[in-house]
């Protein structure tokens, strides 16, 4: 997911890895966006680990994984999917900010979350402005879940859960769109889908 540029002020740099590559981003309409994405199994044997350390990463995974965040981070973005870059995987990364500031985005980690599902969803319902990565320039007002619960595994393989609300409820909701091929373009009105129709076909 992106923000308005408006909105968005230069951000200091994090500090990560130094073997992270910067990857290239898949725009509205490649295929692949549309495909569905395979769950991550690839771990490291347990025997190599204690017991309690639970499944591990492997280390391709990991690197996918930083590469997204430092991808995301270098394109000014707050969430994004694997299939954005181009690899079928249920793997994405999450800025989860509450408010869209520096001072939010400095203090606040982008993290990576494996195999994410949204185990609940309030009734409740927020509209606000989104961005997405594979659409430069688009912004749309987006109906989404206002809480949502996410059960996913860190880049170490152990299982988390997550209850979130507002802006991050909102990232994660559009990110574990990507993974089954759901764009943020699907999620708006008949009406509002027309009003963009001329701006899409200049894509394909
Ligand atoms: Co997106």
């Amino acid at each position: 997911m992106s923000v308005n540029p408006i909105q968005i002020e230069i951000l200091t740099k994090i500090r990560y890895p130094k073997y992270m590559a910067l990857l290239e981003i898949k725009k509205y309409p490649d295929p692949i966006l549309r495909k569905k994405c395979q769950e991550v199994k690839d771990y490291n044997p347990p025997t190599t680990l204690p017991p309690s350390a639970g499944p591990s990463v492997t280390e391709e995974i990991k690197k996918l994984g930083w590469d997204m965040v430092e991808t995301m981070v270098e394109n000014e973005g707050i969430g994004l999917a694997a299939p954005q870059v181009g690899e079928l995987k249920r793997i994405i990364v999450v800025h989860p900010i509450e408010e869209r500031t520096i001072e939010e985005k400095s203090k606040i980690k982008p993290q990576v979350f494996i195999n994410p599902k949204i185990i609940k969803k309030s009734r409740e319902a927020i509209i606000d402005e989104e961005g997405c990565l594979s659409f430069p320039g688009l912004f749309l007002k987006i109906k989404r879940a206002k809480e949502v619960e996410i059960e996913a595994q860190n880049e170490k393989g152990e299982k988390i859960r997550i209850e979130t609300e507002g802006l991050p409820a909102r990232i994660f909701q559009h990110e574990i769109d990507h993974l089954d091929g759901i764009l943020f373009i699907d999620r708006i009105s008949f009406w509002q889908k027309l009003k963009i129709r001329k701006k899409l076909k200049q894509w394909h």
